[in-house]
C-alpha cells in the first residue's frame, strides 16, 4: 500500500516529532511515513531526534531570509510531501502557504481552542496564560492550518486537569504526556488515510 509522505516542521526540542516516530514504530501511524525534518532553527534538539530515526533533516532559516516560505514549499515538493505536520513550529504562515496545502497542514496547539491561541501564544505562554485566568481544565488541540493562526478546523482535542501548585513547566509537561503525544499521531493516522483514500 502507498503511504502518504509526512514533513514534519518542528523549532524546538521536539517531543511530539519523537511521538510521531514512536508511532510509526508501534503502528499506529500505518497509513504515513515521516520522510522530512525541517527546521527554522540549526540548533534545535529536533534534528537529534530525527537523524537517530534516519529521517532526512533540512534547516531552513527564517533570520534574514526573504524567501523563508518559499524555500519551505520548494522542500516539500521536491520531496513530494503529502502532508505536514507542525510539531512545535514557531512560525506563522502566510494565506499564500496555508492555501497552497489546504486540509494538508496540521498543527498541536497546547491548550483547548478556542481558549489561549492565536498570535502570541505559544510554549510555555499558553501555559502561563490558563494559570493566570485560574481555568481548571485545559488541554491540547489538533487543528487543521489556515490563514488564522490557530482558527483551522479542529480535528481532535483532549482535556487535563489543572492541579494545585502547578507552575507552567509542570503543567506542560503533563498537557503533553496526557494529551499532545497522543492526540497529534492519532490526527496525523486519520488524515493520512484519509489522503490514501483519495489515491
Ligand atoms: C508543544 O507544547 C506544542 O504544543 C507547542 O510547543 C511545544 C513544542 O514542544 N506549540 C505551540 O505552542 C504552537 N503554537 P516540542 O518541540 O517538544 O514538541
Amino acid at each position: 500500500m502507498m503511504k502518504a509522505k509526512i514533513a514534519v516542521l518542528v523549532s524546538g526540542g521536539g517531543t511530539n516529532l519523537q511521538a510521531l516516530i514512536d508511532a510509526q514504530k508501534s503502528g499506529i501511524i500505518k497509513s504515513g511515513e515521516i520522510s522530512l525534518v525541517i527546521s527554522n532553527k540549526p540548533d534545535a534538539y529536533a534534528l537529534t531526534r530525527a537523524q537517530n530515526a534516519n529521517i532526512k533533516t533540512l534547516v531552513i532559516e527564517k533570520k534574514d531570509n526573504a524567501n523563508f516560505e518559499d524555500d519551505i514549499i520548494n522542500a516539500l515538493e521536491e520531496n513530494n510531501i503529502d502532508l505536514i505536520v507542525l510539531a512545535g513550529f514557531m512560525c506563522i504562515l502566510s494565506e499564500k502557504f496555508t492555501s497552497r496545502f489546504a486540509e494538508r497542514i496540521l498543527n498541536v496547539h497546547p491548550s483547548l481552542i478556542p481558549s489561549f491561541c492565536g498570535e502570541g501564544f505559544y510554549g510555555l505562554r499558553v501555559h502561563k496564560a490558563a494559570l493566570e485566568y485560574g481555568v481548571k481544565v485545559t488541554g491540547a488541540t489538533v487543528h487543521f492550518v489556515n490563514e488564522i493562526p490557530d482558527g483551522g478546523k479542529i480535528i481532535l482535542q483532549k482535556a487535563v486537569e489543572i492541579l494545585d501548585g502547578d507552575t507552567p513547566e509542570v503543567l506542560q509537561k503533563r498537557v503533553m504526556e496526557q494529551a499532545e503525544w497522543k492526540i497529534l499521531p492519532e490526527a496525523t493516522e486519520m488524515v493520512a488515510k484519509e489522503i490514501c483514500k483519495e489515491w
